[in-house]
C-alpha cells in the first residue's frame, strides 16, 4: 500500500520566530498522528528553525527549490547538498509558481530532480496544466510533456525515490480546487505515464500528491480516492489548526 503523505508549502511566508510559533501549536495536534509522512517546506531562512523546532519527531522539513550544482557561482541560488547539511530530506522541484515566475523549465526540473536524488534528498516534483491548456483540452498532453522532459530520464532506482505532485495552476490559491475525480483522472494518467516509462510495479508504488487549494474541508473528499496518496498544501498549511487537520483528516 502506498503511505500517504501531507506537505505544507509555506512559499514566501513566516519569520524564524513565526515557524517557531507554529511548531508550538502544531507539533502536539498532531503527536498521536501515524496514518501519514508529514513534511514542512519553509523558507530557505526558517529551515534550521524548522529543523530544530521538529527535531525528534516525525515531522520532516523540505526546501522548495534547489540548484542543480552542488556550489558554484550563482548568486542567490542554494544546493542539495547545503539543503540535506541544513536538515531537509524532502524538496520541492518544479512548482508552478516557479515555472511560471522564474523561468523554470522542464528541462531544469530534470537537472534538478537529479541533484536532489544525488544529495539524498527525496523530490517532490510538480506537474500540471494551467487553465488555458485544460480549456483547450491539451490537460493530457501538458502531463505527458513535463513527465517525460522532466522525468524520462531518470534511472528505475532515481525514479523509485521521488513523489510527483499533481497542481493544477488554475487550482492553486484560487479556491477552485478540483473536483476529487478531476484530480483522480489526472493522477490516474500520470501513473500510466510512470507504467509506459518504467514499470507496472514502479507505478504502483509511486506516490502522486495532489494540490491546489487544498483545505480541512475537502481533504477528506479528495483522500478518499485510491488514486490520491497525499496533499501538496499551500494557504492552508501556514496556520498550523488547519494544518493539523488536514494531516488528520
Ligand atoms: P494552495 O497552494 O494550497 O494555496 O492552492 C498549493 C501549492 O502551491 O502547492
Amino acid at each position: 500500500m502506498r503511505r500517504p503523505a501531507i506537505a505544507g508549502n509555506w512559499k514566501m511566508y513566516k519569520t524564524r520566530a513565526e515557524t517557531l510559533a507554529f511548531f508550538r501549536t502544531f507539533l502536539p495536534l498532531i503527536e498521536g498522528t501515524k496514518h501519514c509522512d508529514i513534511v514542512v517546506a519553509p523558507p530557505f531562512t526558517a529551515i534550521c528553525a524548522a529543523v530544530e523546532a521538529v527535531r525528534g519527531t516525525k515531522v520532516a522539513v523540505s526546501g522548495q527549490d534547489l540548484h542543480w550544482q552542488a556550489e558554484g557561482a550563482f548568486t542567490g541560488e542554494v544546493s542539495g547538498k547545503m539543503l540535506a547539511e541544513s536538515g531537509c530530506t524532502y524538496v520541492i522541484v518544479g512548482h508552478s509558481e516557479r515555472r511560471q515566475y522564474f523561468g523554470e523549465t522542464d528541462e531544469s526540473v530534470q537537472r534538478k530532480t537529479k541533484a536532489a536524488l544525488e544529495s539524498n534528498l527525496t523530490p517532490i516534483v510538480c506537474v500540471g496544466e494551467s487553465l488555458a491548456e485544460r480549456e483547450a483540452n491539451q490537460t493530457e498532453a501538458v502531463l505527458k510533456r513535463q513527465f517525460e522532459c522532466g522525468l524520462g530520464a531518470l534511472t528505475a532506482e532515481e525514479f523509485s525515490r521521488i513523489l510527483i505532485a499533481y497542481e493544477p495552476v488554475w487550482a492553486i490559491g484560487t479556491g477552485r480546487t478540483a473536483t476529487p475525480e478531476i484530480a483522480a483522472e489526472a493522477h490516474r494518467y500520470i501513473r500510466g505515464l510512470a507504467a509506459a516509462h518504467f514499470t507496472h510495479e514502479q507505478a504502483s508504488v509511486l506516490r502522486i500528491l495532489y494540490g491546489g487549494s487544498v483545505k480541512p474541508d475537502n481533504i477528506k473528499g479528495l483522500m478518499a480516492q485510491a488514486e490520491i496518496d497525499g496533499a501538496l498544501v499551500g494557504g492552508a498549511s501556514l496556520d498550523a489548526k488547519s494544518f493539523a487537520e488536514i494531516v488528520n483528516y
